[in-house]
Formats: C-alpha cells, structure tokens, sequence
C-alpha cells in the first residue's frame, strides 16, 4: 500500500500530533479546520516541533526543510480529491462528524480512504450515511496522545469495511514503528474501553474536588502501580471535556451498563472549564 499524502481535518491536539507524525513519514499533509486561524497556529506549532527535533540532533536540517514544504493548511473545500487517506480527528461528537463525512464523500475521489480518529463511537454507525460505494474504504484509526509519541494505532473494522485493505494499513504502519492493533468495533475499542474503570474508580476514589487526595490517587498508581501516568494527569493531558464525552458515549453505547457511567466530578471540572493543560487549568493548574 501506498500513502503519499494525508489530509488531517481537525487540528487540534490530535490532529496535530498525527499531522506531524505522518510529515514525519515523508508522507504529505493537508491540514484543515473549521477554525482556519487554529490551523495556522498548530501549522506553526509543528515547525516549532520540528526546529526543537533539529536542535536536540533527532532530525537531519535537510530533512526539517523537506518536511516544511510537504505540508500546507487548506480549506476543506480546496483540498486533494485524490487523496490516498483522510483522517478526521474533530470534535468528538456523532452528527457533526457525519456531517463532515457526507462532504468528504462527495469531495474525494473513489479511492480515497477516511478513517475517523474517534475514541468511542462505533465506525459502523458513523459509516451510515455514506454512499455504498465509499463504505468499504472507511475505517478508524484511533491514534494515542502524544501521536508523535505514543506507539499504538488501534484500526478498527466496521461491518462494511474492506478487511484488505485494513489489514494493508496495519502492515503500513508496523512497517514505520507504530505498533498497530486490529480491533473490533466495539464501543471503546480496547484501550478506551478498560480505561474506563481506570478513569471511573479514580474519580469514585477521591469522589469531590480535593487536591490533595487527587495527587496521592496519581501518585499510588504510578509509584505503586508502574503507570507512566496517574488518571488525574492523563485526564488532564486527554482533557477532561474529551473524556467526559468519551465516557457519555461509552455507557451510552452499551445501554447504561453502571460499571462504565460517566462521574459527576467530570462535568463540573467541564462546566468550570478546567479543561485540563489545554486550558491551563485541570485538575492541576499548569503555568
Ligand atoms: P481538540 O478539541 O483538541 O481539537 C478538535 C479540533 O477540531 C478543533 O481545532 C476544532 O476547531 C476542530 N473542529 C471542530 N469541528 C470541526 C469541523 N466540523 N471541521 C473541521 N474541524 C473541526 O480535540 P482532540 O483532543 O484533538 O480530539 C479530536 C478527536 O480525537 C476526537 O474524536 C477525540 O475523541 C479523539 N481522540 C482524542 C484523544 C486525546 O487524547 N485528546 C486521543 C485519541 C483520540
């Protein structure tokens, strides 16, 4: 299989993450956002990431400036019809990807393929309203936070998806260090759907906003338990609106089973807009 150049339509944390990775891959890239200016700025924050690779010495100067050139912010309408992959990495919500969906289907050419970077709402459902001829070519790719970073790339089959050509980008992207997984469509996948209970019985543990406790919850289970990261601080790096969301959709999903039910702290972090480092303010506060 053959990708040549990406287009990556949401460019927020994820987005520009995966935007770079693939720039990183010798791969051209598109990027596009409902908010043009946001583009700009993580268009910019990519070459900021790039210079600091230059500096420590994990980048070559030739290959920075190739990089550079290979990738370009577009409105979603001027972007390549043909297009070998498109990745939608938006808000995490049903109907407005759908939404973008449609467009996309009548904007590309035949052989493109989308996936959806969602972490939570199953592909079958979100390949509805596309035309039968596109079914086939849509799949998720469910990328990890810091996608430059973090090695796993959940691929995710829904019931119409060519199981070829998925297994073709699985190959793809072994062959360029991801550790790539094929997953079933289940709401959650696999990563999100057991860090549920990490998340819930986390926020159960500590139950109201309380510093203190939050710190000694992440500080027992990475210490103690060998996670990289405590749930508080994943939180916070995720953002707490993602993963509330995430969490809605997850118990929706499976028909309000309590073990995955969404807790009460996280929507009042969200109404509070302690959206985590994003915002500067979580449940720690970053400077
Ligand atoms: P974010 O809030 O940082 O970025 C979303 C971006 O999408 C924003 O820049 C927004 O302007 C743009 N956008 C919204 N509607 C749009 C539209 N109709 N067309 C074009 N652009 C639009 O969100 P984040 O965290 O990057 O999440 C994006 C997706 O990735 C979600 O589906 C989320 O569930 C998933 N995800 C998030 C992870 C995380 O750790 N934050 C990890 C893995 C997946």
């Amino acid at each position: 299989m053959e990708i040549k150049n990406v287009v990556v339509i949401g460019t927020g944390t994820m987005g520009q993450g995966i935007a770079q990775w693939f720039l990183q891959q010798k791969v051209a890239v598109e990027m596009v956002d409902s908010n043009y200016e946001f583009a700009l700025k993580s268009h910019a924050k990519i070459f900021e990431n790039l210079d600091g690779l230059l500096a420590k010495g994990k980048l070559q100067s030739a290959d920075v400036a190739n990089f550079k050139q290979n990738i370009h912010v577009k409105h979603l309408e001027k972007i390549n019809p043909e297009a070998d992959l498109v990745i939608e990495a938006i808000i995490e919500d049903k109907e407005v990807k759908k939404e973008l969906f449609k467009k996309l289907d009548e904007i590309l050419s035949a052989r493109s393929i989308i996936a959806s970077n969602t972490s939570s709402f199953p592909i079958t459902e979100l390949a509805k309203d596309l035309s039968d001829k596109r079914k086939n070519k849509f799949l998720g790719l469910h990328f990890f936070n810091p996608a430059t970073i973090m090695k796993l790339v959940e691929v995710i089959n829904g019931l119409e998806t060519d199981k070829e050509m998925s297994h073709k980008l699985y190959m793809w992207f072994n062959a360029r260090g991801k550790v790539a997984c094929e997953c079933n469509d289940a709401p959650g996948f696999i990563v999100n759907r057991v860090a549920r209970n990490f998340y819930g019985e986390s926020l159960r543990a500590v139950e109201t906003y309380d510093l203190e406790k939050i710190k000694e919850v992440d500080q027992v289970i990475r210490e103690v338990g060998g996670f990289k990261m405590g749930p508080f601080e994943l939180m916070d790096l995720i953002g707490i609106d993602v993963n509330l969301s995430v969490t809605e959709s997850v118990y929706r999903a499976f028909f309000d089973e309590p073990r995955f039910k969404p807790h009460r702290l996280q929507k009042e972090m969200v109404d509070a807009k302690r959206f985590g480092r994003k915002s500067k303010k979580g449940f720690y506060i970053y400077e």
